[in-house]
């Protein structure tokens, strides 16, 4: 399948932002191994993945594979994929640097270059999941994961979405946009997000052969500390979900 157009626009734009991206957020992402979301909430803490020794993982939309060395250091067999090859430079060095070996595809998650059943997890903290058409990207991950397999995504809240004032480039405390039409975000700064109504999120993990295990909204601790605060603000999310760690299993087939 070509780069749909969104992806085309997303990948010049992470090409555009990787380095200012890796400046701001790289030492933090790398301080806090396995640490989800903006606030880094430890793995050990949350539980999402679990057990990830001997696993294969891929994770869609790596950036600079700070989540894949963690993971692989834990015993895991990692892929990672990126749309940006700007990204995936930067992922190439880290790993390098920890000394390990990781394998790095340059593709889209809506159209993955892999066999199906290939995983038993396919994951991404705020990754391709919260950039690629979930009609596209949550039926692919169905394919690469064998019966069973895990997929887990920490993404945007629709709540955080129609509170977003794009006006301002700032979080708000008013709903600034329909939570039914705001699907998509074609952002003025070149890149494109997407978000659905809950609804829309079950039906279409249904249809794509998943049960859902947990939804988990993120509220850091009182004390926290992060280098996304231009994105939201703390006192916002201690009050209001702005990003949820969907955990979903793809069902097993049945036997005859
Ligand atoms: C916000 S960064 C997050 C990366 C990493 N998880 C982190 O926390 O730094 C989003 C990443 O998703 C990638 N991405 C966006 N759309 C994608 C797509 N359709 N397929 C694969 N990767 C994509 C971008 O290139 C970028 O590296």
């Amino acid at each position: 399948m070509d780069l749909t157009e969104h992806a085309r626009k997303n990948r010049l734009y992470w090409d555009r932002q990787a380095a200012s991206y890796q400046a701001e957020h790289g030492a933090q992402l790398a301080t806090v191994a396995l640490g989800w979301g903006v606030w880094s909430i430890p793995e050990s803490e949350l539980c999402v993945l679990g057990d990830v020794h001997g696993k294969d993982v891929l994770e869609l939309g790596c950036g600079g594979a700070q989540w894949s060395i963690g993971l692989k250091q834990l015993g895991a067999q990692c892929v990672g994929l990126d749309n940006s090859e700007r990204q995936l430079e930067f992922a190439r060095e880290a790993i390098n640097e920890a000394g390990l070996s990781i394998p790095l595809i340059h593709a889209s998650a809506e159209a993955v270059p892999l066999p199906d059943e290939s995983f038993d997890i396919v994951f991404c903290d705020h990754g391709a999941m919260s950039f690629a058409d979930p009609a596209l990207s949550v039926p692919e991950a169905a394919r690469l994961l064998r019966p069973g397999g895990l997929l887990a995504f920490n993404a945007e809240t629709p709540l955080h979405f129609i509170c977003f004032d794009k006006a301002r480039d700032r979080i708000s405390t008013k709903l600034q946009s329909s939570y039914f039409d705001e699907r998509v975000v074609d952002d003025q700064d070149g890149s494109v997000s997407f978000s659905l109504p809950y609804g829309e999120w079950i039906g279409l993990f249904k249809k794509s052969g998943f049960e859902i295990e947990d939804l988990v909204e993120i509220r850091p601790p009182a004390q926290a500390t992060s280098t996304y605060r231009d994105w939201v603000s703390h006192e916002w999310a201690r009050s209001w979900p702005a990003e949820q760690i969907w955990r979903l299993r793809r069902v097993k087939r049945a036997t005859s």
